[in-house]
């Protein structure tokens, strides 16, 4: 007897998911035991990229999460509600999930997570981050006896794209925004992308798995790439830099020990909280000699570090319709593995389930200890480097290098990089040089990795 999907959306991912169930010739033999058995739609009159008997198709997506012949339901329809509500009910109806909404995840997983574990269904999500590249599973599995110091990542295609254009054409961030929309390659609405806030949910999710708690989306620090310039980039690559929107979740304090104790630091893991983390999203200054550098236009890749692995990184399409079908049907034929092979239903599979209940320890973004660049315009006159660098040692602020790049309207341009500082350390040090007579503006402030 075959298991039954039903699938809630045949859009961009609907309609790969259901062409790779279709044609199963090739693949996992698996595959010949699923069947299509409802699909949800807004639109039984648009036409279908895909050929489906017509009874299957249907509007009444409720019918389908409480239908008692399906096995898994198949949440690629997007948006907050009713694809939660609608997860929810199909939980509640012993449903196993598969989703590829990182949004839904990302605000909703406490509940979603909770109400799965309470019914013994799995919910997964291979496709709700990075697309086609299998990163999840391996972190939940292949990776899981790694103590994860860090996973940074370019999780959002739209905003690598616009960059990597930014870069190799000089252009400015709003022309080649809308020039790629034109092409189909940014949203009509590009806010939850250029903005940083697909790649939160996607670094809260990354940052659950590897750091094993739960994240709240209001601690995740979130900053897009409408402010970086034309002109940001050309200095960012005299320097040795190429600017990327990384999302990045990272153990502070002992990262690079995988948090070994030391003698003066005695912990009893038994009784201790972990050390906090940091998740944030930004733009970030990244050496030219850094693998996450050569990640050009549409692609995505996540850097994961850890004790004892090292770096491994995944790379690969971020979106697209076959390439995230790919990671949708891997998550149903997961499923489908574990309930052919299960004597006991009542148990969940160790791997595929997610166990950890407790909130993560989210650093403020002024705790944060970074390397900093940062672009000042002041009068040309002799002694402004010595006043910029007073005010960074007045507050611990150790520089790496200082520049006068050139002149801009009469003002002498000057390029600073600290050393890895405190955050808050460092604004204070700008918020005194702003105040200086000599300084005109600070046009650019950036993080260096
Ligand atoms: P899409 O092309 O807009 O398709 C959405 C589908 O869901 C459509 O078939 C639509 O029906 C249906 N739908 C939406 N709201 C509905 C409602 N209220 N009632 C009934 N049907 C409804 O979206 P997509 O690009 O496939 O994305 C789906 C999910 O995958 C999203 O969570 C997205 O973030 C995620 N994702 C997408 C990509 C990608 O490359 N596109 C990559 C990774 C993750 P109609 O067809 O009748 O309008
Ligand atoms: N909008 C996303 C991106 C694709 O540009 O990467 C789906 O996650």
């Amino acid at each position: 007897m075959a298991f039954k999907i039903g699938l809630l959306g045949l859009g961009t991912v609907g309609t790969g998911t259901a062409e790779i169930l279709l044609d199963p010739q090739g693949r996992h033999p698996l595959l010949k035991e699923i069947e299509i058995h409802r699909v949800g739609v807004r639109s039984l009159d648009k036409p279908r990229a895909v050929t489906l008997p017509s009874e299957l198709i249907t509007t009444d997506l409720e019918a389908i999460v409480t239908d008692p012949a399906i096995d898994v339901v198949v949440e690629v329809m997007g948006g907050l509600e009713p694809a939660r509500s609608l997860i929810l009910k199909a939980i509640a109806h012993g449903k196993h999930i598969v989703t590829a909404n990182k949004a839904v995840i990302a605000r909703f997983g406490d509940e979603i997570f909770t109400a799965a574990n309470e019914a013994g269904v799995y919910v997964m999500l291979e496709a709700a981050v990075g697309g086609g590249i299998p990163v999840i599973q391996p972190l939940k599995q292949s990776l899981g006896v790694n103590k994860i110091s860090a996973v940074t990542g370019i999780v959002n295609g739209t905003t690598n794209y616009i960059l990597t254009r930014m870069q190799t054409e000089g252009g400015e961030f709003a022309d080649i925004l809308a020039d790629a929309q034109k092409l189909g390659y940014a949203e009509a609405d590009p806010t939850a992308d250029v903005d940083g806030l697909d790649a939160a949910d996607k670094i809260a999710i990354l940052a659950s798995l590897a750091f094993g708690g739960r994240i709240n989306l209001q601690e995740v620090h979130c900053e897009g790439i409408r402010q970086v310039s034309a002109a940001e980039i050309a200095y960012a690559e005299k320097l040795g830099f190429v600017i990327k929107l990384l999302a990045i979740a990272k153990r502070l304090g002992n990262e690079a020990a995988g948090q070994q104790q030391t003698p003066d630091t005695p912990q009893d893991s038994a009784h201790s909280s972990p050390s906090p983390i940091s998740v944030r999203v930004h733009p970030t200054l990244v050496p030219l000699t850094h693998p996450l550098a050569s990640i050009s236009g549409v692609y995505n890749a996540i850097l994961v570090e850890g004790e004892p692995i090292g770096q491994v990184m995944f790379f690969g399409p971020g979106a697209g319709s076959g390439p995230t079908a790919s990671a949708v049907v891997s998550d149903i034929l997961n499923i489908i593995g574990v309930l052919k092979t299960s004597s006991d239903s009542q148990k969940m599979h160790p791997l595929l389930s997610c166990s950890h209940q407790h909130y993560c320890t989210v650093a403020p973004i002024a705790e944060l200890v970074s390397r900093f660049y940062a672009r000042f315009l002041t009068k040309d006159r002799p002694g402004v480097i010595g006043s910029l660098g007073t005010c960074f040692g007045k507050h611990n602020v150790s520089l790496e290098s200082v520049v006068q790049t050139g002149f801009q309207g009469g003002l002498a341009e000057i390029v600073v990089v600290t050393h890895d500082v405190r955050e808050g350390n460092f604004k204070q040090a700008l918020d005194e040089i702003r105040a200086l007579e000599a300084v005109d503006s600070i046009p650019s402030i950036l993080r260096v990795l």
